[in-house]
């Protein structure tokens, strides 16, 4: 699918601005704080129903006004969609073709993207924590049983940790402890063999990205640290009553532990997953660049496993990642993306188009909130 036209009234830094991209590759081009990220944030917010960067609508409508308002004319092989957006106050009406929609959930996904943000970067460097989210939302996105079972999943939790805290301070009773193995056990299955089958899929596209843009020079490879003692993710493949018994096992063993600690120390949530380039952690080893270049892999392997879900590639928003890019690396995620996807990308420094994409982009500038088309 791909973005024909965009309208921002009101919206951050636009007063009224109408874009039309090309089906291929989109450059905005600009100073700092001009209103790169603020159409990309537009774009966003028409395909999520909200903003990557702030949780106040309110934020994003242009200041000394009370309303905005985002338009996108979407286009799917024959198939035409009028997206429109419309925020007042913190009120937020949504129409597709003319139709006003009662729900949000029937507007969010019409229009689909992957963004990549400066941001993502702490997805190599940061806390597991982050990794495990990046695995639950794309998952979630795909699969709605997944989302099921690791809410069920984390509610257990929660319930069990409660007790646990109640033993460290010398109260509480241990046989309540068992009620919460079965359920526990159950949806962690679910959650770690539906983790696996992404994964593995994941570990390849990945793998395959990061080759095509470092030119091969260094090889990324994957691998799912699991908490269950004995498990090897990306080599057992247990069956789900087995995980599960597995599971159940570990937790009766660790009871007295578990006790001590307060919580309970083995379970999908105190997985990580781990990179390697040509076999060593990333983690303290990787450059700014290659730590790049990972994150980047990661979203363009999410561009790969929509279009296997959905049939249909997303629309890729790039925002500000060129910058510590060498020029071959820059060159070569402009060309693997603009092949298939249509991509819009923000850079405050000018970047050198390859030969082949002259005819496959179109350049924008961006001053103060008003957008020049060059060319
Ligand atoms: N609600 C709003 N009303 C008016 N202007 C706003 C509003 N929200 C943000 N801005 C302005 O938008 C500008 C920032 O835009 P944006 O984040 O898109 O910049 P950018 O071009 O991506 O810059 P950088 O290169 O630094 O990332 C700022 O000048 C900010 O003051
Ligand atoms: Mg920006």
């Amino acid at each position: 699918m791909h973005i024909e036209r965009l309208t921002l009234q009101q919206f951050r830094n636009y007063t009224s601005q109408e874009i039309s991209f090309h089906p291929r590759l989109n450059v905005l081009t600009g100073e700092n704080a001009q209103g790169k990220t603020n159409v990309l944030e537009a774009v966003y917010y028409l395909a999520v129903g909200k903003s990557h960067r702030t949780n106040k609508d309110a934020d994003l409508i242009q200041h000394g006004q009370t309303a905005a308002k985002l338009q996108a004319v979407v286009r799917t092989g024959a198939r035409e969609q009028r997206l429109v957006l419309q925020l007042r106050g913190s009120n937020k009406t949504a129409r597709i073709n003319g139709v006003a929609q009662s729900k949000m959930t029937d507007f969010i996904g019409r229009l689909q993207v992957v963004l990549f943000a400066p941001e993502d970067l702490s997805l190599v460097k940061g806390a597991p924590s982050l990794r495990r989210r990046f695995i639950d939302i794309e998952l979630g996105q795909s699969q709605p049983a997944y989302l099921y079972h690791l809410s069920q999943y984390t509610r257990t939790l929660q319930q069990r940790n409660a007790l646990l805290k109640q033993f460290t301070h010398g109260s509480g009773d241990t046989d309540y402890l068992s009620v919460f193995d079965l359920p526990l056990a159950e949806h962690g299955a679910q959650v770690w063999l539906r983790r696996q089958h992404f994964l593995l899929r994941l570990a390849e596209l990945v793998g395959e990205t990061y080759a095509t843009l470092s030119s091969s020079r260094e090889r990324l490879t994957l691998n799912y640290e699991c908490s269950l003692p004995g498990m090897d993710f990306f080599k057992n493949s247990l069956s789900l009553p087995a995980l599960s018994e597995s599971f159940q096992n570990v937790l009766s063993q660790k009871y007295s532990f578990d006790c001590r600690q307060g919580h309970t120390s083995i379970g999908p949530h105190r997985d990580d997953l781990l990179f390697f380039l040509d076999g060593q952690d990333v983690q303290g080893y990787a450059s700014q660049g290659q730590q790049r270049t990972i994150a980047l892999a990661l979203r363009l392997a999410e561009i790969d496993l929509l279009q296997e879900e959905t049939g249909e590639y997303p629309v890729l928003l790039l925002d500000d990642v060129l910058s510590e890019l060498d020029n071959l690396r820059q060159q070569n995620l402009v060309l693997a993306m603009s092949e298939k996807v249509q991509t819009i990308l923000t850079t405050a420094s000018p970047i050198q188009l390859p030969k082949a994409m002259t005819q496959q982009a179109r350049l924008f500038e961006i001053r103060s909130g008003i957008i020049h088309e060059e060319g």
